[in-house]
């Protein structure tokens, strides 16, 4: 029989106790559980409503009961509806009416979301080391291979030069932000609603800024309304995981471009490719697609409780029971991807001829000249029709900008000189881009210190 079977007097049937039950997901919060009735059993103890020995005993019976559950021995029952009941029936089958005192002042309600905003916390935490790791990986890249230019697009056309490190900054910064959306959601779950109990606070004279103290969190929710209908917490913690698992993606989708036999800009480690059942020859890339794929799944996670939230009247209803599942799944996708992802990015090759080769291709040295005959005052409008007309003259003939004469050039534009060959070496046009946040050498070394200083930083908040 159910710990709240008093009012009843048949039980329901084998079918709806597990369409009801939702231990098989919240038994992963087993810890965070334990956690929050030891900090309830203690302050009812302090606050003179259990008695310290009552509280003994609860803490014993918890911990014996935790070592249980982490040694495999723990009989999971369906007909205790969830963890909560499943460690508050076995502890009282174990110590009795010291356990049946546990839940005094206390709702499953208010404890199952302090169970999640503890477990919301930790993995915010935990995917903030993981996204450090693959930030990492991009770093050491962006480090090793400074100076390889490779075509930057638009359109995915051929568009101006850029530095390989430039590239991969970009995706260290999106990390970046990502890192900050994972601290807030983090921040967000840092909030203890124990002690609201059902909806309405209680009688008991509870503390809840000393279970708050115990249990780590920073501040205590000001309305047991919110407190225990609340789910922004894992709301935000899944739009932080979506919007990176959709930067993932882009990473993913380049480095899948980018190792095809048209690009050959990259390959991939033996330890992170496939090869075909079929054809012999075949490599690949598949973790990269399986990354770029989840990225459907974890926004679904946030999707789908987005919906299940809305127009859901206060204060607790089982639907809430529906938030757990998507949440866990969603850090732990993000938390695979990142780890997928460092191993991918620090094991793979970069080929630097192959990118300068494809920087001599599209005419990526258009906007230098149309930016050379503006420089010598001609309008930057005049000079761009000019730099058009000579990318006319290529495509007619099937050469590039370089192979354009001096003659070639004045026969459009008077203003061209023999100084025009230092504006159509590549490696200079990627180098004069040197305002801040541009791929020059100069400017991508100070982006560089400050993306190195970030990591630094954000790696210190995780002690
Ligand atoms: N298993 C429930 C959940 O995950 C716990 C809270 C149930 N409260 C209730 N009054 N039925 O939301």
């Amino acid at each position: 029989m159910a710990l709240w079977s008093g009012r009843f007097e048949e039980g329901v049937s084998e079918f709806t106790q597990r369409f009801g039950a939702s231990l098989p997901v919240d038994k992963a919060l087993y810890a965070q559980d334990i956690a929050g009735s030891k900090a309830h059993s203690a302050m009812l103890a302090n606050q003179g409503v259990i008695s310290q020995e009552d509280k003994e005993q609860i803490h014993q019976g918890l911990d014996a009961i935790q070592k249980r559950i982490e040694a495999g021995d723990f009989v999971w029952d369906i007909n205790n509806e969830d963890i909560h009941m499943s460690v508050e029936s076995e502890l009282i089958a174990a110590i009795g009416d010291a356990g049946a005192r546990l839940h005094t002042g206390r709702s499953r309600n208010d404890q199952v979301c302090t169970d999640t905003r503890l477990y919301a916390k930790q993995r915010a935490k935990d995917l903030m080391a993981a996204n450090l790791s693959l930030r990492e990986a991009l770093l050491d890249q962006a480090q090793k291979h400074f100076d390889v230019v490779l075509p930057g697009y638009t359109h995915l056309q051929h568009a101006q030069p850029v530095l390989f490190s430039h590239h991969m900054l970009a995706y260290v910064w999106m990390l970046t932000r990502d890192f900050h959306r994972l601290e807030e959601a983090m921040n967000a779950a840092d909030a203890n609603p124990l002690g609201s109990a059902a909806l309405a606070g209680t009688t008991y004279p509870l503390d809840r800024f000393q279970t708050a103290e115990t249990l780590g969190f920073s501040r205590v929710i000001p309305n047991s309304l919110d407190a225990v209908s609340d789910r922004d917490f894992l709301l935000d913690l899944m739009y932080a995981c979506s919007v990176s698992c959709i930067h993932l993606s882009r990473l993913c989708e380049e480095i899948i471009l980018w190792s095809t036999s048209e690009f050959g800009f990259v390959t991939l480690s033996d330890s992170f490719s496939t090869g075909s059942s079929i054809m012999p020859q075949k490599k690949n890339p598949d973790f990269a697609e399986l990354i770029r794929g989840k990225s459907g799944r974890v926004v679904g996670d946030l999707v789908a409780l987005l919906v299940t939230m809305k127009s859901l009247p206060l204060a607790y209803n089982k639907d809430l029971q529906e938030d757990k599942e998507g949440a866990i799944d969603a850090a732990k996708t993000l938390e695979d991807c990142y780890v997928c992802a460092a191993g991918m990015i620090s094991t793979m090759t970069i080929h630097p001829d192959a990118m300068m080769a494809q920087t001599k291709k599209g005419y990526l040295e258009a906007t230098d000249l149309a930016d050379y005959l503006a420089k010598k005052g001609l309008p930057f409008r005049k000079a761009h029709e000019v730099s058009g007309h000579l990318v006319l003259l290529c495509e007619k003939r099937g050469c590039t900008l370089a192979d354009l004469t001096l003659d070639d050039l004045k026969a459009e534009c008077d203003l061209f000189e023999s100084d025009v060959a230092a504006v159509l070496d590549l490696r200079s046009i990627a180098a004069a881009r040197t305002t801040y946040g541009g791929t020059g050498n100069e400017a991508v070394k100070v982006q560089l210190q400050e993306a190195l200083a970030a990591f630094e930083a954000d790696s210190a908040k995780l002690g």
